[in-house]
């Protein structure tokens, strides 16, 4: 696909429901007893992988356009599928699933894409494993295809080495059927939909500083979920708010859940002018953001911040390209493991369109304010690639091409419609 430079950006967009949450509803949905409603689903290819292999699982799960209702059959409710499950490019799927068939009494084999199947595993292995669960990774690499037979699970205390909601979410989901208490210690506390939305279900479970803390075998009750819009996705409409010259962009009910957020505290720490109006702090807080045309300042993205936007760092990398000074970005090695090597890919093409951005082990310096020009672009099949590209374009001049484009559909499937309203 091919983009130009936008001489105007203004207007609204309601950006679709938050991946993360839209996964977990239909997760905790099939685990608990009676029907779970779910307005605001994103209606994504990841989200689509989760109901897929729920769906394979025995689980009734009716979508329509208004809301999906998923007839949940309790904790011990799943059958043997009689397939393989496929969890197509989404890791979220893969590695929380994976915590649910350690305790289940059948075999399972668990794959996905090209994408997943080099993703690691080892993280959700290690401790699956040390709580009594047989996984093995088929071809011998600590990625999926993974073969996963379901035992009797103990209750352990896990210190994880990464701060990854994933890893923590599915060794919580298996402490949902282990012997005793099991709990998860993180470097940096990570997104925490998991604990507030089992809670929610009717789990017991309770956090203390960065450990989360989870009793077994809980009577989780069917639920209504509304999703909150995805703070991910609203985040290019932010920095394309930002950068284009006298933009104006309101974006409604937008999750704002501090775990998540530090996409807001970056962008107004460089300078970008942005306001939250009609703020909700019931469950997963949201909030309607404003966001006006600013110039931007480089800054320092570390330590604890990282996981709260990590995400998001590919189209901060673009908020940077243009900023005046240098943005130095640490801690964030993760960028590595994601659908794909965000620091490698972020560097080749951000340095095509003219900006001088150095990769290092763990981040990216970036000396802004260079005038940025069109290039050829690979979106690497990463959804978040494509975005942010499509995003930089409009404020490079020349053409910019966006090779792979099509991945928008894992995460936001009306991304270049809702871009081009903006445009008009
Ligand atoms: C997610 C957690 C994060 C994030 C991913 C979604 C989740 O991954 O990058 O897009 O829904 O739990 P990690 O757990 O690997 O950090």
């Amino acid at each position: 696909m091919i983009f130009q430079k936008a001489n105007h950006l203004k207007g609204e967009v309601t950006v679709p429901g938050d991946k993360s949450i839209s996964h977990r509803a239909v997760m905790f949905g099939a685990l608990a007893e009676g029907v779970t409603e779910v307005t605001n689903f994103l209606q994504g290819a990841d989200c689509l992988s989760t109901i897929d292999c729920f769906r394979k699982m025995g689980i009734e799960i009716e979508n329509t356009p208004e809301h999906i209702l998923i007839h949940g059959r309790g904790l011990h409710g799943l059958t043997q599928p009689a397939c393989v499950l496929d969890a197509g490019n989404s890791g979220t799927t893969t590695r929380l699933i994976s915590g649910i068939l350690a305790a289940q009494n059948f075999e399972t084999m668990l794959t996905g894409d090209a994408s997943i199947q080099k993703r690691p595993m080892r993280r959700i292995m290690e401790p699956l494993s040390m709580m009594g669960a047989k996984i093995a990774s088929v071809n011998n690499n600590d990625c999926a295809p993974l073969c996963i037979t379901g035992a009797p699970l103990h209750g352990i205390h896990y210190h994880s080495r990464v701060a990854s909601a994933q890893v923590k979410s599915s060794i919580l989901l298996a402490g949902l059927y282990a012997d005793g208490e099991t709990m998860v210690t993180e470097p940096t506390v990570s997104r925490n939909h998991s604990e507030i939305m089992l809670r929610y279900f009717g789990a017991d479970i309770r956090t203390e500083g960065k450990t989360a803390i989870v009793q077994p075998e809980p009577v989780l009750k069917g639920q209504k979920v509304t999703v909150p819009g995805d703070i991910s996705s609203a985040a290019y409409f932010i920095a394309a708010g930002l950068l284009v010259p006298g933009a104006e962009v309101y974006l409604p009910n937008v999750g704002i859940n501090p775990t998540r957020n530090g996409i807001l505290r970056v962008a107004q720490a460089m300078g970008g002018d942005i306001t939250l109006l009609h703020v909700n702090d019931a469950g997963e807080p949201t909030a309607d953001l404003l966001i006006k045309h600013s110039p931007l300042h480089g800054i320092t993205i570390e330590g604890d911040l990282i996981p709260t936007l990590i995400d998001e760092l590919p189209i901060i990398n673009i908020m940077a390209a243009c900023a005046e000074g240098t943005t130095v970005i640490r801690d964030a090695a993760e960028l590595k493991v994601k659908e794909s090597n965000r620091i490698d890919v972020m560097v080749e093409h951000l340095k095509a369109m003219g900006c001088d951005i150095t990769g290092t082990d763990d981040g990216m310096i970036i000396n802004g304010g260079n005038p940025l020009h069109g290039a050829v672009i690979d979106s690497h099949m990463d959804h978040r690639i494509a975005m942010s590209f499509a995003i930089a374009s409009l404020i490079a001049d020349g053409e910019t091409h966006i090779k792979g484009s099509d991945i928008v559909t894992i995460s936001y499937p009306n991304f270049y419609e809702d871009l081009a309203k903006l445009t008009r």
